[in-house]
């Protein structure tokens, strides 16, 4: 299909008052990166479905891999959802910024699940009640509260909440280095200074190097002039090579966990 004839199926799309023309090419990418977001529901279902028949594993099998699951995706997603600017500053594609709002969104249904499956299921691991078993540990606290600061998030991420709140919604949305943070803190109390907290970190550099102000606006100016192309090849090498350093570890662990989950033999550790 020639880009002419690509672009003559293009429709528009908001973002923030924003017009955005999409290839059907970036039609279609924009759906397969919103199937992506059903994985770690399809993942946990034979085993919620199983403790729904009431089987006598069920719960221990939740129990032990809704953290695996359900954490490493939502941290997964919303690694993702905090991709979207970078990838503009260093491309100026625009067909990929509506997946911000849709990865926001299930990041949220994501971690609300997890907050819900722990709370019911995971006894065993933290005995006492269900505050012991959301709250009993500093780690638990900074994922429950990590979980819990998405609640505004999700709420006012639409045009009416952006219209209300006018000035102040961008405070609102900088509730999400907030959560970064929390999340961090979540991994560290969990993992110390071990693989998953360092892969986090090597996927969060880039993200936070492309944010700063002085990159950013030096980045899309060279890029709308057209200049400096092996410098930013060269650092745009280097930043997507660090986020692979986090990124690939962490998908093949959900990988490996979320298909041990799927197949109902989770790795009771
Ligand atoms: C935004 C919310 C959250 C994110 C992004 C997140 C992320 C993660 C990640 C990436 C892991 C490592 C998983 C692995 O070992 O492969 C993890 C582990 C864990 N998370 Fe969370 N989490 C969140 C919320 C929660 C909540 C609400 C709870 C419980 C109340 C929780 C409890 C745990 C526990 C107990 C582990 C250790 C699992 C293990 O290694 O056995 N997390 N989390």
């Amino acid at each position: 299909m020639s880009t002419e004839r690509a672009y003559s199926t293009s429709a528009p799309s908001d973002l923030g008052g924003e017009r955005i023309n999409r290839s059907s090419y970036g039609t279609k990418a924009v759906w397969f990166f919103r199937a992506l977001l059903l994985i770690p529901f399809v993942l946990m279902a034979p085993e919620v479905i199983s403790a729904l028949r009431g089987s006598p594993d069920g719960m221990a099998n939740i129990s032990a891999s809704v953290a695996d699951v359900l954490g490493t995706s939502t941290f997964l997603i919303f690694i993702m959802m905090l991709a979207v600017t970078p990838i503009y500053t260093m491309t100026g594609w625009r067909w990929h910024t509506v997946l911000r709002r849709d990865y926001g969104i299930a990041m949220f249904a994501v971690a609300g699940t997890d907050l819900t499956l722990a709370a019911i299921t995971t006894g065993d691991t933290f005995p006492g009640t269900v505050l012991t078993r959301i709250g009993g540990h500093t780690f638990l606290v900074a994922g429950t509260l990590s979980t819990l600061l998405l609640v505004p998030l999700v709420v006012t991420a639409n045009q009416p909440a952006q219209r209300w709140l006018g000035r102040h919604w961008k405070a609102v949305q900088r509730l999400t280095y907030v959560v970064w943070v929390t999340i961090l803190i979540h991994l560290f109390l969990l993992f110390g200074l071990s693989a998953i907290f360092l892969e986090a970190v090597a996927v969060s550099m880039p993200l936070v190097i492309l944010r700063l102000p002085w990159v950013r606006h030096w980045w899309t100016a060279v890029r709308r002039r057209g200049s400096r192309r092996v410098l930013r090849a060269v650092a745009a090498i280097a930043l997507v090579g660090i986020f692979g350093l986090g990124f690939v570890p962490l998908a093949n662990e959900l990988a490996v966990r979320g298909s041990a989950a799927f197949v109902q033999k989770p790795n009771h550790d």
